[in-house]
């Protein structure tokens, strides 16, 4: 049994509870929050026994294995390094870091403790749908491709505070914790190009901004030597199209990029042709799963070739946000702590 230490008291936690709770691989032993009661109140339901207010003790004294970090995107640098530095395996939440200065930092640190894992809670990429996906777009992509479009788009319920004016806003829409839509629901869009098509020659995105600063909508293009992806996100409006890939005259349709439940590839004859796999109640059960496995066996080959996998997925995905941004001239403070 995996034991497990969290930072971040929100409802991914609780999310992310329910999923480690099914695999029965993890038991949560210790909770970090910005204060003591919150701390117990958060974690005596699933068990915890350790509470922390101070990070640093939380690090050196907590009796866990595993630290899950679900904290304001800003933050997961500096909680991230405190976990390398003491050894643990980390699990981030997406996007784990905001630019590839942090990113290729981190890279360093992981380089001197050879003990410490780190991977990135993108959770969609692990299910069993999502990689059949994966290899149907591989032979459309031997036949014939013409990129995709992929749209990630919800009304966030925070953005009301934001319109009414009420003070201080929501962490997702401010600059100073790295927030709006490319870094909120944009990185499963990125994700899924990335792991549906590679790593793009070039990119540009055209944001709608909110008064906050941070975008609240957008489109991005990104192009690929044949064809172009674009990608559709936003936290300020609903969206209900699905998500596709086109072939020739054959079509690959998502439900969702990223609350993938229904995949359907239409051949050249308009035939909808479902892919098959099983489709778990929680979405991050996947993702829970196989990080408990590299856990359990850190040094297994074919562990060791997964891990390389995600990280190198992860490194991607940051690289090309940061060209997003950079195409779009936003920038976060944390942009400045790197230079
Ligand atoms: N994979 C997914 O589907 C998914 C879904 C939602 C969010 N996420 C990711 O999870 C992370 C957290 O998102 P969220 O929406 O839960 O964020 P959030 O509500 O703004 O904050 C998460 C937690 O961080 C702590 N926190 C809040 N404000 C803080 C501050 N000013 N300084 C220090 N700590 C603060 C709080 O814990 P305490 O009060 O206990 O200190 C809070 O519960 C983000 O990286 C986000 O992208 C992922």
């Amino acid at each position: 049994m995996l034991k497990l230490g969290i930072i971040g008291t929100h409802i991914i936690t609780d999310q992310m509870l329910d999923a480690a709770k099914t695999t029965g691989k993890y038991q949560l032993t210790a909770v970090y929050s910005r204060t003591l009661d919150r701390a117990k109140e958060f974690g005596e339901p699933y068990g915890a026994t350790e509470f922390y207010d101070n990070l640093e003790k939380f690090f050196s004294a907590g009796d866990f294995d595993v630290v899950y970090v679900a904290s304001p995107n800003s933050l997961h640098y500096q909680q991230v390094r405190l976990a390398i530095e003491n050894d643990k395996f980390i699990i981030v939440e997406k996007p784990a870091f905001v630019n590839p200065a942090e990113f290729s930092a981190i890279e360093s640190l992981l380089a001197a403790h050879p003990k410490a894992r780190l991977v990135e809670a993108a959770r969609h990429i692990h299910t069993p749908l999502y990689e059949r996906a994966v290899a149907k777009v591989a032979e459309m992509k031997e036949h014939h491709c013409q990129g995709g479009t992929i749209t990630v788009m919800k009304y966030s319920s925070r953005y009301d505070k934001v319109l009414a004016g009420d003070q201080p806003y929501p962490n997702i829409f401010t600059l100073d914790f790295a927030g709006g839509a490319l870094m909120d629901l944009g990185v499963y869009a990125v994700y899924g190009a990335v792991t549906l098509f590679g790593e793009p020659s070039t990119v540009v995105y055209y944001p709608t901004l909110a008064k906050t600063g941070v975008d609240a909508k957008g489109v991005a293009i990104l192009n690929y030597d044949h064809f172009t992806v674009t990608l559709n996100f936003g936290k300020t409006a609903n969206s209900y199209l699905p998500s596709e890939v086109y072939g020739l005259k054959d079509t690959l349709v998502f439900d969702s990029i990223f609350e993938t439940q229904k995949v359907t590839y239409y051949d050249a004859d308009k035939q909808a042709h479902p892919l098959e796999a099983p489709v778990a109640k929680n979405s991050m059960t996947d993702e829970m799963n196989d990080f408990a496995d590299l856990f359990n066996h850190p040094d297994d080959p074919a562990q060791v070739k997964k891990y390389q996998h995600w990280l190198g997925l992860a490194r991607t995905v940051n690289s090309v946000m940061y060209s997003l941004r950079q195409s779009a001239d936003l920038t976060f403070p944390a942009d400045n702590d790197q230079e």
